[in-house]
């Protein structure tokens, strides 16, 4: 006899839980632009990750009920901003809903035309490549046409729900 397949409502954590743990893991912030129609679009994001050297790959997981990542995924591009340790008013910008994001924010056009952010440490420009839906998320794959270090210094950093920067 086969083994009877476990109904989804056993699993032994709720969501707080799943969150709590998690948060234990730390992560940089960056925030992913991109330009739509001639308006800037942006979300922080603390998924983001380096895939591959040849060729050159990264990746984000932007959430499904998220409102700026239809717009990015319909852009085709996209830029990483990565945010250094003075830019957590920004991530708390770019984490918020229903604001006008980019009000009062300095930035520029990548060549391919996505904003790179005044200050982040590094940008790395992107075109959209790939896309897999998994659970509540997207797991977005970005080709990576060109990136810079734009400072030096030290990143933001989320750590069990708050902000923090290295300690030498
Ligand atoms: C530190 C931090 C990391 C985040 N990481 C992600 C992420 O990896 N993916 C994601 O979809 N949202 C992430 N968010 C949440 C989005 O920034 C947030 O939901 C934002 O309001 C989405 O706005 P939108 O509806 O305009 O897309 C993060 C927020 C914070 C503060």
């Amino acid at each position: 006899m086969s083994d009877p397949v476990e109904p989804e409502s056993s699993t032994p954590f709720d969501s707080a839980r799943f969150r709590q743990v998690l948060g234990h893991f730390p992560t940089g912030v960056t925030v992913i632009t991109a330009v739509l129609d001639r308006e800037p679009i942006g979300l922080a994001v603390g998924s983001f990750a380096s895939l591959s050297l040849e060729p050159p790959l990264v990746l984000f997981c932007a959430a499904q009920a998220s409102s700026s990542w239809p717009k990015i995924r319909e852009a085709g591009r996209f830029c990483v901003n990565v945010l250094a340790e003075d830019q957590e008013d920004i991530c708390r910008t770019f984490a918020s809903k229903g604001i006008d994001k980019f009000s009062g924010i300095g930035w520029k056009h990548s060549l391919a035309g996505s904003p790179i952010l005044d200050g982040v440490l590094a940008w790395i420009d992107c075109d959209l490549a790939d896309v897999i839906a998994q659970g509540d998320h997207d797991i977005v794959v970005g080709a990576v046409r060109d990136l810079h270090v734009a400072h030096e210094g030290g990143p933001l950093l989320f750590f069990r729900g708050g902000y923090g920067r290295l300690v030498p």
